[in-house]
């Protein structure tokens, strides 16, 4: 694992970033534009981070944001051709440490419906579901 680092995101990894959401099947919403996530690194830019490999390859990434009570997961993906090596456990150990020193105590996450096969990942790594209501509105 010594050839693995971390490293925030930068608007430069745009492309690699998207790519690598759409190959893990992350649903991608109007908010993942170039304005969207640059405006999102204004906020917390140590919480958004990528893992890259030897070759400089972004084979993770991770989109956490903290609302100044809540630490909130978004659109964690490892490159398909590397998952089930630990990596996404490393991206959350590694995404919880910064929450910690960013004074966060409690770390929320939601699910899509159809990507329910991932609940058991999370439940792997200790967190555990709490039934509620998601309600939203675009504005
Ligand atoms: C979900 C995801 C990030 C997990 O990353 P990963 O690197 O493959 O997972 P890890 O290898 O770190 O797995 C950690 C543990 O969870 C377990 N695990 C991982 N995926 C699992 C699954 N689908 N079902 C059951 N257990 C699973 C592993 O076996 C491992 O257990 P261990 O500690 O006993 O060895 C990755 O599969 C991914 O990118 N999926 C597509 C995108 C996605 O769904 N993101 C989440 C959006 S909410």
């Amino acid at each position: 694992m010594s050839e693995l680092r971390f490293k925030n995101f930068e608007m430069g990894d745009f492309d690699a970033v998207i790519a690598l959401w759409q190959a893990a099947g992350i649903i991608l919403s109007r908010s993942d534009t170039q304005t969207g996530l640059a405006q999102k690194l204004e906020r917390d830019p140590d919480l958004f981070f990528i893992m890259t490999d030897a070759d400089n390859q972004i084979i993770g990434c991770v989109m956490g944001t903290f609302d100044g009570r809540r630490g909130w997961i978004n659109h964690l993906a490892i490159d398909p051709k590397r998952q089930g090596e630990g990596l996404g456990k490393l991206m959350i150990r590694q995404l919880e440490d910064r929450f910690r020193k960013a004074g966060c105590e409690k770390v929320n996450l939601l699910i899509e419906p159809t990507n329910s096969a991932v609940q058991a990942f999370y439940e792997r790594i200790d967190y555990t579901e709490d039934k509620l209501i998601f309600m939203e509105k675009w504005l």
